[in-house]
């Protein structure tokens, strides 16, 4: 955001404010918690920062509707993880980063949940025929190990020396265990592992979904996948499943996430199957 702000005011004539979408997820700092869409997440810490306009996803005539020359960029998850795991259109992205060239705003995709690998190829913006301004990296990056980095094109590099920093920024520890995960990912095909495994999962959940009409739809790419019920459900089922040793997420009252560790096996795929084909008998 604060690169976003210095392209703003370097060539934007001080444009300020990022479009997100709504029921996206970008984090929990004051700022992000503007940029998220999601009013769980701001409404206990209203007022929120000015400066985020929040959008339907997956519609980019909403974007161009809130377009006004105190904007600087569009923000958004090349799919939205926290949010449900919702796909776009196939050409909903492409259409926003020609609207964003048309009116010269940076993109920038937050691929912390969609990146390193998690969705079949390193970023996941390869799959739909764009490339941000800048990108947001974190989870996967360290491979357990905290860390979190941003990249810009050289056109949107405008940091000058001094304008940003933090405390552990750049640590050692963090970009050694950031560098030993990507050389593992790159030297053992982790993507196609990925692309496998995930259309294996997809495949078992669709499985699941044609047992139990209560399951309204399974969505996914790569690693990154949710089912979704009729009604309320995940509690009860989370439940059920972490008691059997099987840690699922809930994102959504009526949807449940799977985000499996990216070297995830059929095996245990098979058994985390099992778990749940059980809680869901007994939902
Ligand atoms: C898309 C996305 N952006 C950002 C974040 C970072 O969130 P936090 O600030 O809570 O670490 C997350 C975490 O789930 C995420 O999914």
């Amino acid at each position: 955001m604060k690169l976003a702000r210095r392209y703003g005011k370097l060539h934007l004539g001080g444009a300020y404010k990022v479009i997100t979408a709504l029921n996206s997820f970008h984090g929990r700092t004051l700022a992000m918690t503007a940029a998220t869409g999601q009013r769980k997440f701001q409404e206990p810490y209203t007022p929120l920062p000015d400066g985020f306009v929040n959008v339907e996803y997956n519609n980019v005539d909403a974007i161009k509707k809130v377009t006004a020359p105190d904007v600087c960029a569009v923000m958004l998850e090349p799919i939205q993880g926290e949010g449900g795991v919702n796909i776009p259109g196939e050409n909903y992205l492409r259409e926003v980063r020609a609207w964003c060239d048309k009116k010269g705003l940076l993109l920038i995709l937050d691929e912390i949940q969609t990146g390193i690998c998690r969705i079949g190829t390193l970023f996941g913006y390869e799959q739909f025929g764009v490339e941000p301004d800048i990108i947001t990296l974190a989870k996967g990056l360290g491979g357990g190990i905290p860390i979190g980095a941003f990249l810009a094109k050289e056109k949107a590099s405008v940091f000058a020396q001094g304008e940003h920093g933090s405390t552990f920024g750049g640590n050692p520890l963090a970009c050694a265990a950031g560098y030993a995960t990507l050389k593992f990912i790159l030297e053992n095909d982790i993507p196609s592992k990925v692309k496998r495994s995930g259309t294996y999962l997809t495949a078992q959940l669709n499985k699941l979904k044609a047992k139990y009409d209560f399951i309204t739809e399974v969505r996914g790419r790569g690693l990154l996948a949710a089912i979704q019920f009729n009604s309320d459900l995940t509690d009860r089922i989370v439940k059920s499943c972490m008691e059997q040793g099987l840690l699922l997420n809930p994102v959504k009252p009526n949807a449940i996430r799977f985000m499996p560790p990216l070297i995830v096996t059929r095996k245990e795929i098979d058994e985390a199957i099992g778990i749940l084909d059980k809680a869901l008998a007994e939902a």
